[in-house]
């Protein structure tokens, strides 16, 4: 069997996962080819510790991989998957898809603040960004993957079954993904990261909650269901005069809204809500709700029932990674013995890698990363006019 060349793009927390989840595919032979980033430093570091090639860049590691994998910053996803696309490899995007960056020439990226410049032209640009990767992915004919593990998380994927096996109606769903800020250190500057919690984090919930709802579509007339409105709300809750600080959240937010609310409708009329913020201590706070005409289902994504764990020793536990972000050890946490598995990291590689070996489409794919952030883009520009209802524009 010939094997998938993977090359993988930034040396950072998601890219670590990543290797994890390529090393588990079974049933395709993958090589990792080697890693790129920013950084000489990091990326030798990270490529040595793992037993890899590192390339100085994209554009050098392409003619010794077939698939990219991008981990880097938001703002670097589409230029690295146009060059990859272009060069006929298959191309797999991390989360957020793309987004609006503001102004091409640093000077005037030093005065850019994302959360005050106006929002419809922000869309538009999105647009056309999605546009040209939607263009390039076409004309390559390889396997183009949006890398939303909820959708693979194997409670979201239990629901898909009883979606396709009772023809369920989805009636309304409700979705949340909140913590304690991100550990990217450019997370909070919109110029590398796009938005704020609804492009870093509502994302996830919403993500699931499209694929949910293509699914419903596709199981009962043949057609995917599409998000048709938003409403949306932002707020900057840490930078308010009179936030008390206690010194357990983060709050070096630059330019970027800490809380997201978005009632989307879709195109049969049906509903659902997203919401997002910082300022969850206790670790991470993920759950997807549906309530459909046969059944109601709770996904307990982070965190879960599997196993909790208990000690009041916090030094001896300096080494057991128990929930991620949960800050203290100390008593009861909601531990998570694999979150590889739980949160859906294992299932998006494997569901991925067989597409680019034998062919055909990733459950999660380029079209539902288009929907989602014409969504949030959308929602933005419904924010900037207090929560007015803006239609969600399509690309085909
Ligand atoms: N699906 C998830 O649950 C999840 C979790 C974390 C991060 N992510 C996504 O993964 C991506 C990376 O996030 P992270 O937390 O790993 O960030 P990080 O800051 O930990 O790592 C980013 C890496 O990319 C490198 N980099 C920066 N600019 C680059 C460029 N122009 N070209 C090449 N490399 C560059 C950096 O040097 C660094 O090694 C983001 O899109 C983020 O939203 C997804």
């Amino acid at each position: 069997m010939q094997p998938i060349r993977a090359g993988i793009v930034g040396a950072g927390f998601a890219a670590n996962y990543h290797v994890e989840c390529l090393e588990r595919v079974h049933g395709v032979h993958v090589e990792i080819a080697g890693v790129t980033s920013l950084r000489k430093e990091s990326r030798e570091a990270f490529a040595a510790q793992r037993g890899l090639k590192a390339f100085d860049s994209v554009e050098d590691m392409l003619d010794s991989i077939d698939l990219l994998d991008i981990c880097s910053p938001p703002y670097a996803h589409q230029p690295q998957a146009l060059a990859a696309l272009r060069a006929g490899k298959h191309v797999l995007i991390e989360k957020p898809l793309t987004g609006c960056f503001g102004p091409a020439d640093d000077a005037a990226q030093a005065s850019f603040y994302g959360n005050q410049a106006p929002k419809q032209p922000m869309l538009d640009a999105v647009m056309q960004s999605m546009g040209e990767l939607r263009d390039a992915a076409d004309k390559a004919g390889v396997v183009c993957g949006y890398a939303e593990n909820f959708v693979y998380a194997p409670s979201v994927q239990k629901e898909r079954d009883v979606l396709e096996k009772t023809g369920a109606q989805i009636l309304r769903m409700l979705g949340e993904e909140s913590h304690n800020g991100s550990a990217s250190p450019v997370y909070g500057i919109w110029k590398f990261a796009g938005g704020g919690s609804l492009v870093g984090k509502g994302c996830h919930p919403y993500g699931a909650i499209l694929y949910l709802k293509r699914v419903e579509g596709l199981t009962r007339t043949g057609q995917p269901l599409r998000p048709a409105t938003v409403s949306a709300r932002i707020h900057e809750i840490t930078r308010l005069p009179n936030y008390d600080d206690k010194g357990f959240i983060r709050t070096d937010y630059r330019d970027i809204e800490d809380y997201g609310f978005m009632h989307i409708t879709f195109d049969d009329g049906t509903v659902a809500d997203v919401l997002t913020c910082e300022m969850v201590l206790g670790g991470i706070y993920d759950y997807l709700e549906v309530f459909a005409n046969n059944h109601r289902v709770r996904c307990r994504l982070n965190p879960n029932d599997l196993m909790d764990l208990y000690t009041p020793d916090q030094p001896a536990f300096q080494d057991v990674y128990t929930v991620e972000k949960i800050s203290t050890k100390i008593g009861w946490s909601p531990c998570a013995p694999d979150e590889n598995f739980t949160m859906g990291y294992y299932w998006e590689m494997q569901d991925f890698l067989e597409c680019a070996a034998n062919g055909g489409t990733p459950q999660c794919d380029l079209d539902l990363g288009i929907d989602c952030m014409a969504t949030i883009y959308a929602a933005y520009v419904s924010a900037e006019k207090k929560g007015a209802e803006v239609e969600i524009p399509r690309i085909a």
